[in-house]
């Protein structure tokens, strides 16, 4: 079969390219998994990322990686502008994370995910010469009420209304850093409770976009690469993202300006992805609210994923039993 465009995916609703994409993510997990809590996150990375190339090879799409684990000389693998795949079927954009939460995997600690984001080719926003994004996402009641250049103490007080809740019960999440210590006050000053995430704000954005969890929006400066990534993820739970670039130096600035980026502007989720039809899959690592970490239990290796898909707004929670046998070579 060749090449197809990638309105392929439109004409075939059934395909869900996401199911064949969680083979991948459950492989980056189960090979992360000797890992856990051994104090070294480069080899948890490694181990992930050799999984996921793997599986990734025998998918049948053309997945131009746009947000990937760097650039080619610094990344062996799935680096930013490699095609991954097959090269038969639709032709995609892709972001890879086979670990989001390297040191929480290499601590011991909740919420690592391994993860892949798909859309249409062209859609997505490369985003990678600028390392920080300022973020703010929560679920649709948040469209046209929130506004990230407003103050975060408006912002919690707009949404509440909209959610028919009372400020004191909102909580936002924030990744705990010196960076976020006004912010932690001011979101404390109005009312609401903070929920401190150390690492991981993929799964914290997707939680805050979600309506069954305790997370009500997820704030605060974290990678713009898991920006793009948390897009795809929002476009499919019909919430609200907005980004705005936050380079660290005056070169990264102008990495970023050579690149086409704007710091004037408020990206929203259509910017930070431009399709109709994104993938998003997330296999647990370590346990976390959006999905339980991998488990084995004698000869079985068993895995959580969350696949999402924008154009039908499905959300599918995946469970699998693997074989610990034909997985860690015992
Ligand atoms: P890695 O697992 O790739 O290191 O990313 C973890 C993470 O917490 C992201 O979820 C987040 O966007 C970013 O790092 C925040 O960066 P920093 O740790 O520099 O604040």
């Amino acid at each position: 079969m060749s090449e197809v465009d990638s309105a392929e995916l439109f004409q075939h609703p059934d395909r869900n390219l996401a199911m064949e994409l969680v083979r991948a993510t459950e492989a980056a997990a189960i090979r992360a998994t000797p890992w856990i809590g051994r104090g070294d996150k480069n080899a948890a990375d490694q181990a992930a990322v050799d999984a996921m190339r793997k599986f990734l090879s025998t998918v049948n799409f053309s997945g131009l990686v746009v947000i990937g684990e760097g650039e080619k000389d610094h990344a062996p693998m799935l680096f930013n502008g490699e095609i991954v795949g097959t090269g038969n079927g639709p032709l995609c954009d892709i972001a890879v994370d086979p670990i989001d939460g390297t040191s929480l995997t290499a601590a011991g600690r909740s919420h690592a995910i391994s993860m892949i984001a798909v859309s249409e080719r062209g859609s997505m926003l490369d985003a990678s010469s600028v390392f920080y994004m300022e973020k703010i996402v929560a679920s649709h009641e948040a469209i046209g009420v929130v506004d990230i250049s407003l103050p975060i103490g408006e912002n919690i007080r707009a949404l509440a209304k909209a959610k028919n809740k009372a400020v004191e019960d909102m909580r936002i999440a924030v990744l705990d850093r010196p960076r976020h210590e006004q912010l932690i006050a001011d979101i404390r000053a109005v009312g609401a409770g903070t929920r401190l995430i150390l690492d991981g704000d993929v799964a914290g954005g997707i939680n805050a976009a979600r309506h069954d969890t305790r997370i009500d929006m997820c704030v605060g400066i974290g990678g713009s690469p898991e920006g793009v990534a948390t897009a795809c993820a929002v476009k499919a739970l019909g919430g609200f993202m907005q980004g705005r670039l936050s380079p660290t130096t005056d070169e990264e600035k102008q990495r970023g300006l050579d690149a086409g980026l704007r710091f004037d502007h408020i990206y929203g989720v259509n910017d930070l992805v431009s399709g109709d039809n994104t993938f998003f899959v997330a296999t647990g690592v370590t346990d976390g609210e959006l999905v339980r970490g991998v488990r084995r239990d004698g000869p079985i290796i068993s895995t959580e994923s969350i696949v999402l898909r924008a154009r039908s707004g499905t959300i599918r929670r995946v469970s699998a039993d693997h074989q610990a046998s034909k997985w860690l070579g015992d």
